[in-house]
């Protein structure tokens, strides 16, 4: 049977840094307590030509350049995210005109943090199907455009990027071996950014007109630790893998602590975790997509090593995959 494999990796970041300097400027906090607390120090915010679909189109060429594809070649493009630059069309149907993949059809998913770990597990579904097939998997947000700037619970956390991979069918043991993917919607109000009122007022009447990430912290954090140590312990256990057979784990960059916490649930040591939420802070379903392709730009990733990736994010939605480069 072919699995998938990511032949090719990019990711791409706005110009502009936004400092925990600069966030004390702007509402009551300070550089101590966000990094204490998180592990932020900056984070990247979008401005002119740098919507998802720009971030999103950005990561993809890096990933077709380093996989030797030209947009042609793609059959599908999947993106994870819940900041597209409009409800229709879709932000993979820009992606696709920007970047000219005249062949490939388009999709976004909406699993917040977990997006491109969705994403990706789909795209080796069709993989299975069609071997042959190239698909641009992405993870792309601009979450300073949903964040409310005057809310130091929220505006702290977040960051934009997009991260991108290029996937294909090989034979052999290299590829996606697995995934356990899960979701809770009836926690959806723990973590929820709400749309646009709409003109029918019948529905959802009490819609706020100014929506921005809603996030009760202290509970999602319980959650993420919990739910996130029992996707990656359920698809080792599927797998027969040891966590200390595992050469890199790629999660969700959302705070240090809870990072650390996954570390000590594995009992893996930090080293073999990768940590970039000091510099992006969480940009939600890119930030796998991101730390995938800095790893594998510095020869982190060495042909049949094991790399488990793991997420969290509203909905809920979580879950855990292994991949053997
Ligand atoms: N600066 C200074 N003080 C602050 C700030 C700030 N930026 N933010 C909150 N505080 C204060 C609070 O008001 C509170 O004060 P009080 O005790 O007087 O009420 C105190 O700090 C502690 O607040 P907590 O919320 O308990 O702080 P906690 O240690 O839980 O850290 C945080 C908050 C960072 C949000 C943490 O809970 C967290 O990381 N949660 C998980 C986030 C996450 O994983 N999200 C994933 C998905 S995101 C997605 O899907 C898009």
């Amino acid at each position: 049977m072919k699995r998938a494999v990511i032949i090719g990796t990019g990711s791409a970041l706005p110009q502009r840094v936004l400092s925990n300097f600069d966030l004390e400027g702007m509402v009551e906090t300070s550089d101590e307590w966000i990094t204490a607390r998180t592990g932020i120090k900056t984070r990247h915010i979008a401005g002119v030509g740098e919507e998802t679909s720009q971030l999103a189109a950005g990561a993809a060429r890096q990933a077709l350049a380093m996989a030797e594809l030209e947009p042609d070649d793609l059959d599908l493009i999947v993106v994870g995210t819940i900041t597209p630059d409009m409800t229709m069309p879709s932000c993979a149907c820009l992606v696709q005109k920007e970047l000219g993949a005249r062949r490939a059809f388009a999709m976004d998913v909406n699993a917040a943090c977990s997006g491109f770990l969705y994403a990706l597990d789909m795209a080796d579904k069709y993989i299975c199907r069609n071997p042959g097939w190239k698909i641009l998997v992405i993870g792309a947000e601009t979450l300073s455009s949903r964040v409310d700037w005057q809310d130091r619970n929220t505006c702290v956390l977040f960051g934009d990027g997009a991260g991108a991979c290029v996937v294909t069918g090989a034979e052999g043991s290299r590829g996606y071996l697995a995934s356990r993917l899960f979701a809770d919607g009836t926690l959806w109000e723990l973590l929820h950014l709400e749309g646009a009122p709409g003109h029918n007022p019948e529905l959802r009447p009490n819609v706020n007109t100014d929506p921005s990430i809603m996030m009760y912290g202290r509970e999602v954090f319980r959650h993420a630790i919990r739910a996130m140590a029992d996707a990656v312990s359920r698809v080792l256990a599927d797998q027969g893998v040891r966590p200390a057979e595992l050469s890199l784990v790629i999660p969700h960059q959302a705070n240090i602590r809870i990072i650390r916490s996954l570390a000590e649930h594995l009992a893996l040591p930090l080293e073999k975790v990768y940590v970039n939420v000091d510099k992006y802070g969480n940009t939600s379903a890119a930030t796998v997509p991101i730390a995938l392709d800095e790893a594998n730009r510095q020869g982190m990733l060495k042909t049949g090593d094991l790399l488990l990736l793991c997420s969290f994010g509203g909905g809920f939605t979580w879950g855990a995959s292994l991949i053997r480069w």
